[in-house]
C-alpha cells in the first residue's frame, strides 16, 4: 500500500455535490464559522468529520438539546475532592486547543447558548468566561460549525437573524441519483447495478407529496438498506424495514410506500 492510499484511509469518505469542500475550506481559512442546513441523513455530519480530517483539525461534535444550556458549552465549577475546580466545558475546550466545534441540531438549545456564540462567532473571536473571570480569545485554527433541520424547525425554535448572520450558510440536500449511487456502493459494497434501483426507488419516494411524509428517504436509511441487503436480507424485506417502517406509522401511508417498494422488486 502506498503512502497516498494510507492518507486517504485516514480521511472518511464524503462524496461532494458541488463546492462545499472549497467554499468550507475558505471559510476555516478567513476565521469564519459556518452553518450546514439540510434534511436528515444527507451527509451534514460526515461531511464535517470529512472536512476535519482534511483540514488537520480536532473535531468536538456536541449533540444539542433542549436542556443544553450556556454552562453546558462552556464549563462550571465541579466539586473534587472536597474542593471546587473549573471544568471546562466542550466549546471551552475547542477554544483553548483549536480545532470543529461542532453543534449538532443547535436549533435545540437553551437561548441563552447563543449568549456565547455572538462573541465568538463575529470579527471578535472572543469566549468571555463570566465564571472564571476569563476572556479567551480563538486562535486561527478554531472554527465553529453548527448545524440543524430547517424542516422540523417551528417559529419558537427558529435561530435569531443576529445568530444566523454570523454564519456562512451551506444548503445541504439528497445527492443527486449518481453520486447517491456511488456513496451507497462505496458504504456497503452492494454492486452498482443493486444499487442503481434502491437509489430510483428513494427518488420516488421523495416524490410522494400525497403521503404527507414528515421526510423522504435519506441516504442514511439507503445505505441501511444496502447493508441488510449485502447480510443475505432480500431486497424487499430490506426496504419495509428501512425504506418504510421509519418514514411512517400511518397505515394508509405505509401502503402507499409498500406499493412504490412492490413496482421496484417484484
Ligand atoms: N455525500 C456523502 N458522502 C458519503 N456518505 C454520505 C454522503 N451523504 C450521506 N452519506 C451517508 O449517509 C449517512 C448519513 O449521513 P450523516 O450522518 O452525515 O447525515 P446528517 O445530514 O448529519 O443527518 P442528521 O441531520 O440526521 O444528523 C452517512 O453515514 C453516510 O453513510
Ligand atoms: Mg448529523
Amino acid at each position: 500500500m502506498d503512502a497516498t492510499v494510507i492518507v486517504d484511509d485516514a480521511i472518511p469518505f464524503y462524496m461532494p455535490s458541488g463546492n462545499e469542500c472549497v467554499l468550507f475550506e475558505t471559510a476555516f481559512r478567513q476565521g469564519l464559522p459556518v452553518m450546514l442546513k439540510g434534511p436528515t441523513g444527507c451527509g451534514k455530519t460526515r461531511f464535517v468529520a470529512h472536512m476535519a480530517a482534511r483540514l488537520g483539525l480536532a473535531l468536538n461534535t456536541v449533540a444539542c438539546h433542549d436542556d443544553l444550556t450556556a454552562a453546558d458549552l462552556t464549563g462550571r465549577f465541579l466539586l473534587k475532592g472536597g474542593e471546587t475546580q473549573w471544568v471546562d466545558g466542550p466549546l471551552t475546550h475547542s477554544v483553548r486547543q483549536g480545532g470543529i466545534c461542532y453543534l449538532d441540531e443547535v436549533v435545540e438549545a437553551r437561548k441563552d447558548v447563543t449568549v456565547v456564540l455572538h462573541p465568538l462567532t463575529d470579527d471578535r473571536r472572543l469566549l468571555p468566561l463570566e465564571r472564571t473571570g476569563e476572556l479567551l480569545e480563538a486562535p486561527d485554527n478554531f472554527m465553529m460549525v453548527i448545524s440543524y433541520n430547517p424542516g422540523y424547525q417551528n417559529i419558537l425554535k427558529s435561530l435569531k437573524p443576529s445568530t444566523r448572520q454570523r454564519f456562512i450558510g451551506i444548503d445541504f440536500d439528497y445527492p443527486a441519483a449518481e453520486q447517491e449511487v456511488q456513496i451507497i456502493c462505496k458504504e456497503t459494497g452492494l454492486d452498482r447495478m443493486r444499487c442503481v434501483p434502491l437509489v430510483n426507488l428513494a427518488r420516488s419516494i421523495r416524490n410522494l407529496k400525497d403521503l404527507d411524509l414528515e421526510e423522504g428517504a435519506s441516504t442514511r436509511l439507503l445505505v441501511y438498506c444496502a447493508t441488510l441487503m449485502m447480510a443475505g436480507i432480500s431486497p424487499l424485506e430490506a426496504a419495509q424495514a428501512t425504506l418504510i417502517e421509519p418514514l411512517s406509522d400511518e397505515e394508509s401511508a405505509k401502503e402507499g410506500l409498500l406499493e412504490v417498494v412492490r413496482a421496484t422488486f417484484e
